[in-house]
C-alpha cells in the first residue's frame, strides 16, 4: 500500500526569502525539498517556479529549469566518488552551461570560501564527512543559482564551519537576493533564516 509522505502542503516562497524548514525525522522535509527542486513529481497538486508549473512541463524541460535555476545540497551529499573536489565542481559547471567549465579562479574562490583550498585534488573518500559536505555546498553555489535548496547543510559540521556556511548563505541571500530554503534540525541555524516552517507527519503545522 502506498503511504503518503506529504498531505495538503501549501507553501508560497517569494524571491529573496530565506526559509528554514524544521521537524522530526521522517516528517517529509526531504520529500518536500525534492518536490520543490523537480527531482520528484507529486501524485496530486502542483509546483510552480517563476510561473512555470513543474508538473505540467516535460521531463527535459524540468531538468533544464533545475539546471538553470537551482543549486541543490543533498542530505547524503551525492558527490561523484571518482572525481576530485575540483572535478565535482567542474562537472556541475559543465552541466549548468552545457559545455565547458568556467575559469579555475571562480572554483578556487568558492573552495577558499569554504576552507577547502588544500583539498581540491582529494576525492570524496579522501575527505572527512564535514569536508564532503562543504564540497557539496561549493557545488550548489558555484553557478550562482537563483534558488538554493539545502538539506541539512550543517548536519556534519562543527560550530566553526557551521558559522562559515550560515554566514555565506546570509551573504548570498542579502547581497544577491538568492532564495534559500534550508532544512535544519539546529535552532541556531534556523535563527539565521527570515522565516521558519515547522512540519509534522507530512503537514506544515506552524509558520
Ligand atoms: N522513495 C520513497 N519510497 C517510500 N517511502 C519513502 C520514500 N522516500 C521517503 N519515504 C518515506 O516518506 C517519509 C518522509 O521521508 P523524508 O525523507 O521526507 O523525511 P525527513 O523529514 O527528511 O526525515 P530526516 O530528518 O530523517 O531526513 C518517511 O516515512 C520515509 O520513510
Ligand atoms: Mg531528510
Amino acid at each position: 500500500m502506498a503511504v503518503p509522505a506529504l498531505r495538503g502542503v501549501s507553501l508560497d516562497v517569494q524571491r529573496g526569502e530565506f526559509v528554514a524548514i524544521m521537524g522530526p525525522s521522517g516528517c517529509g522535509k526531504s520529500t518536500l525539498l525534492h518536490l520543490l527542486g523537480g527531482l520528484l513529481s507529486p501524485t496530486t497538486g502542483s509546483i510552480h517556479i517563476d510561473g512555470e508549473d513543474l508538473s505540467k512541463v516535460s521531463d527535459a524541460k524540468r531538468t533544464d529549469i533545475r539546471r538553470r535555476k537551482i543549486g541543490f545540497v543533498f542530505q547524503r551529499f551525492n558527490l561523484f566518488p571518482t572525481l576530485t573536489a575540483e572535478g565535482n565542481l567542474k562537472l556541475a559547471e559543465k552541466i549548468h552551461t552545457g559545455n565547458g567549465a568556467h575559469s579555475a579562479d571562480r572554483r578556487h574562490e568558492v573552495l577558499r570560501l569554504l576552507k577547502l583550498e588544500g583539498k581540491m585534488r582529494h576525492k570524496p573518500l579522501e575527505l572527512s564527512g564535514g569536508e564532503q559536505q562543504r564540497v557539496a555546498l561549493a557545488r550548489a553555489i558555484i553557478n550562482s543559482p537563483a534558488i538554493i535548496l539545502a538539506d541539512e547543510p550543517t548536519g556534519n559540521l562543527d560550530s566553526e564551519n557551521s558559522e562559515i556556511v550560515l554566514d555565506m548563505f546570509k551573504e548570498l541571500n542579502e547581497k544577491f537576493r538568492q532564495t534559500i530554503i534550508m532544512i535544519t534540525h539546529n535552532p541556531e541555524a534556523a535563527a539565521v533564516a527570515s522565516r521558519i516552517i515547522r512540519m509534522r507527519d507530512g503537514h506544515i503545522v506552524e509558520e
